[in-house]
């Protein structure tokens, strides 16, 4: 039997064939799960990207629109009744301010970048809370710059912070209804978001290398980590970090002799 068989649920930040959320989105379809994808205000790719997997249903669904979110999750629920997974695939800082520095962030672009990033996770979870089906999973994303600075990820770094404290509060309060929430904190992956980072071409170049796993990750590694949450296999996990990044958030200090273990 596939691992999400008989599952329903919605995944959300497929921008392009690029985006995370587009892995996880065809590994749970190759899983049996029936999809319902949500898309910001970008629509050149998500149609043609949705029948490729047989996505249910495509809904627009931007974040910053309150009453756009409410109609969203009620069609959800007036089309399909409950949903067993959710999946938070949607980060937003401006370049401007992630140049800038923490120092120089501005308050509106701080503002949007919480609203965006963070405030949308517990808005969606709000919404979707009494069509979650008891055992549903909610899955989001984040990056090592929520535990530790990060050249370049600044604002981000904050936001990440937030989305990851936000899981905990969240997996206490799903956890009523036996729901649980995690973050999974992906490595650099090059996507449209990624490359929109400072440093971003020079890490993904440099940072294999300082990984206990000599490579850097890709989409799918993340997807079947999110495969993983989303299925019974991870009833009893909830409020957690989950780090896919070949290890680098383990390391301290290194030493390019360290890698000579036979
Ligand atoms: N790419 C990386 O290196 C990396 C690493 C760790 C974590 N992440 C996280 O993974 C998640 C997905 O990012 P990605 O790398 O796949 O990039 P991506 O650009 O493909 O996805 C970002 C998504 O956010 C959506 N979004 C932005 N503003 C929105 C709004 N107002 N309403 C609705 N949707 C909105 C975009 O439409 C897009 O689909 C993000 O949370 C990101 O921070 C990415």
């Amino acid at each position: 039997m596939k691992l999400l068989e008989g599952k329903c649920g919605v995944i959300t930040g497929v921008v392009n064939h690029r985006s995370i959320a587009w892995e996880i989105a065809k590994v749970f379809s190759e899983n049996g799960a029936q999809i319902i994808l949500t898309y910001g205000n970008e629509d050149r790719w998500i149609f043609k990207l949705a029948s490729k997997i047989n996505a249910v249903k495509v809904l627009k669904c931007d974040v910053t629109n309150s009453e756009e979110m409410k109609e969203t999750c009620e069609k959800v629920q007036s089309e399909f009744g409950t949903i067993d997974f959710f999946v938070h695939s949607i980060a937003y800082a401006s370049g401007n301010d992630l140049k800038a520095g923490v120092i120089n962030t501005s308050k509106a672009g701080f503002l949007k970048s919480m609203e965006i990033s963070v405030f949308s996770l517990i808005e969606f979870c709000h919404n979707f809370y009494p069509f979650f089906n008891n055992n549903a999973s909610v899955i989001s994303l984040s990056y090592l710059g929520a535990e530790r600075v990060c050249a370049g990820y600044n604002l981000m770094g904050i936001a990440k912070s937030a989305l990851e404290s936000a899981n905990k509060y969240l997996a206490n309060d799903l956890g009523e209804k036996q729901i649980r929430s995690n973050v999974i904190s992906a490595g650099p992956v090059r996507t449209l978001a990624g490359i929109g980072l400072p440093n971003f071409a020079e890490m993904i170049e440099k940072r294999a290398a300082l990984c206990p796993i000599k490579q850097n990750i890709t989409q799918q590694d993340v997807a079947k980590t999110a495969l993983f949450l989303a299925s019974n296999l991870s009833e009893r996990i909830t409020g957690e970090v989950l780090h896919v990044d070949s290890g680098y958030s383990v390391m301290g200090t290194w030493s390019e002799k360290s890698s000579e273990v036979k």
